[in-house]
């Protein structure tokens, strides 16, 4: 319920201390993260590989916000319920990961998730016209995923087509990939309410100078703000 496109910073783990997975959530979570990113990667669909169903779990005892998975994986349809088991809020396939994103976002909202889906820079506006009414959230890649701190790449056509696609649906367009203070204004403008950013929010800081965080995260969300209608 309570469905708005106010600007969520959603920090993505992939640039916190494996070790500190824990701490480094609540720490995040204190600092005003609105979202927690969990980026789960198969070393087959990304050239990298990250966490699976029971790491998940682990972290969702940590999370008090909203716990956004990130997957990118093929197949999915397998883990669909792994990932509901582990907690997850919102799961996120990708529409390039198998030929029937259709059928994988009724299985994910079946499984009692919120259904996100997925769109690497390559990939046009159009592949999710017909699934969105299934969906909750499209994620737009602003990097080729696999990896993070890599450089933004401009996909502010794509944000704006989504955005007229969408209409009034109750839907959220996020931005993965090279979020910085200076990217954040152009997506937002475009239509962009929720931001993923991984090293821009974990440089710098630690669990032990966890300020940093936070002053990374306010630089992003006024940047993001200072344009926003
Ligand atoms: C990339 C991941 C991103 C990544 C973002 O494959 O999906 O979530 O962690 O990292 P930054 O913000 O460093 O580009
Ligand atoms: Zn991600």
């Amino acid at each position: 319920m309570g469905f708005d496109r106010r600007v969520r910073i959603a920090p993505s783990i992939l640039s916190a201390d494996f070790a500190d997975f824990g701490r480094e959530i609540q720490a995040i979570e204190a600092q005003g993260a609105d979202w927690v990113h969990v980026d789960v990667m198969d070393g087959h669909f990304v050239p990298n590989l990250t966490f699976g169903p029971p790491a998940v779990a682990a972290f969702r005892r940590h999370v008090r916000t909203v716990m956004d998975v990130h997957l990118m994986i093929a197949p999915v349809d397998p883990y669909i319920d792994a990932f509901a088991q582990a907690g997850a809020d919102i799961l996120t396939a990708h529409v390039e990961a198998g030929p029937h994103i259709h059928r994988t976002l009724q299985a994910i909202r079946g499984a009692g998730m919120k259904a996100g889906v997925a769109l690497n820079p390559g990939t046009p506006a159009e592949a999710v016209a017909h699934v969105l009414d299934l969906c909750d959230l499209v994620c737009v890649m602003t990097v080729n995923p696999g990896f993070g701190g890599q450089s933004f790449i401009d996909m502010t056509p794509k944000v704006r087509a989504l955005r007229s696609l969408i209409g009034d649906r109750p839907i959220h367009i996020e931005i993965d990939g090279g979020v910085t203070p200076q990217t954040a204004p152009l997506v937002v403008q475009a239509g962009a309410d929720v931001l993923v950013a991984g090293s821009a929010v974990f440089s710098g800081g630690s669990v032990e100078n966890p300020a940093r965080y936070g002053e990374n995260i306010r630089a992003i969300r006024v940047a993001a703000q200072s344009i926003a209608v």
